[in-house]
């Protein structure tokens, strides 16, 4: 797993990605050899999120070193993440970062840059190149909810806390999850979680395909090894084609995804066997 490196390991974003200082980016991150690891770090705040830490996100994804091939996504402390930051519901907002109300008098087109630059933070976890996994104990409610949705695959504490509370404060969830939320749980499930603002414990989410994998909250982190372990024992190449493959298959027809096998599995017999004579 990843640990304290060296200087030239660690990850690469500058404080001037960020509107905020450090304590607004509020993570710390870590590469180790082909694994990256980003801790959402203000527990005191319950790993409150605001645009630094969207902004810092998305720079950890653009500087990526191409040998990674494991992103672990955690938080500090007793929850993984409480969501936005509440002080951008105040008039002040987050120094430096302003506040829903500044938000609201920005025209629509600024806005929604605004909002792709934020969104930015999560999509970039979908690469094929990378497997990303979020380990959530504790409370994942809206963005907290929202950055687990955005990871490939989730490993849940027994403590575990969804809740999609966008709607019950007059928002929409707007950081990308509403589309992997549909594409894990279904269109009913979905409608019901986000319109409600109910809070999903772990036994629910195992049993409708919010998680792949609940386990006592002591064993969280040697779960995420075993399961990166697991994912770096297949051929690198192979995992990327395979998840450019899975991605896809949603949006083709059975016909179209066969062919899509056949185009990347003749690649992958070019470049295994391109070696021999
Ligand atoms: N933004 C800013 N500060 C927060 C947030 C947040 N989202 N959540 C918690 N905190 C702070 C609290 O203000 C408190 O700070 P303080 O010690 O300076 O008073 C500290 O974190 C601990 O919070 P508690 O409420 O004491 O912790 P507890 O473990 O009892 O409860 C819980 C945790 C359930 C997460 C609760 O803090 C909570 O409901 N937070 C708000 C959740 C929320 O509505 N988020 C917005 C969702 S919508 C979206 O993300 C777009």
């Amino acid at each position: 797993m990843a640990g304290a490196k060296a200087p030239q390991e660690r990850g690469g974003y500058t404080e001037d990605v960020s509107a905020g200082g450090p304590e607004e980016h509020g993570l710390r991150y870590e590469v180790d050899g082909e694994i990256a690891t980003i801790t959402l770090d203000r527990p005191d705040k319950r790993n409150a999120q605001t645009f630094a830490t969207w902004s810092a996100l998305a720079q950890i994804g653009d500087d990526l070193p191409e040998r990674v091939r494991i992103v672990v996504v955690k938080g500090e402390g007793p929850s993984f993440s409480a969501g936005i930051d509440l002080r951008m519901f105040t008039p002040e907002g987050v120094p430096g970062q302003g506040s829903f109300s500044s938000a609201a008098r920005l025209g629509a087109a600024a806005f929604e840059q605004r909002l792709r630059q934020a969104q930015r933070g999560f999509l970039w976890l979908r690469r094929p190149e990378i497997v990303s996994i979020a380990a959530v104990q504790g409370h994942a409610i809206g963005a907290g909810f929202q950055l687990a949705l955005a990871c490939d695959l989730r490993i849940v504490a027994d403590d575990v806390k969804f809740c999609m509370k966008e709607p019950a404060l007059g928002l929409v969830p707007d950081l990308t999850g509403t589309k992997p939320l549909v594409e894990l749980v279904g269109l009913a499930r979905a409608i019901d979680i986000c319109l409600t603002a109910r809070t999903v414990e772990a036994g629910e989410a195992l049993r409708i395909g919010l998680t792949e994998q609940v386990v006592a909250r002591d064993d969280l982190d040697r779960a995420v090894h075993d399961k990166i372990a697991e994912l770096l024992s297949t051929n690198r190449d192979a995992a990327t084609a395979t998840k450019r493959l899975l991605q896809g298959a949603r949006s083709r027809t059975l016909e179209e995804q066969c062919a899509a096998e056949g185009a990347e599995q003749a690649e992958r017999l070019r470049a295994l066997f391109a070696a021999q004579p």
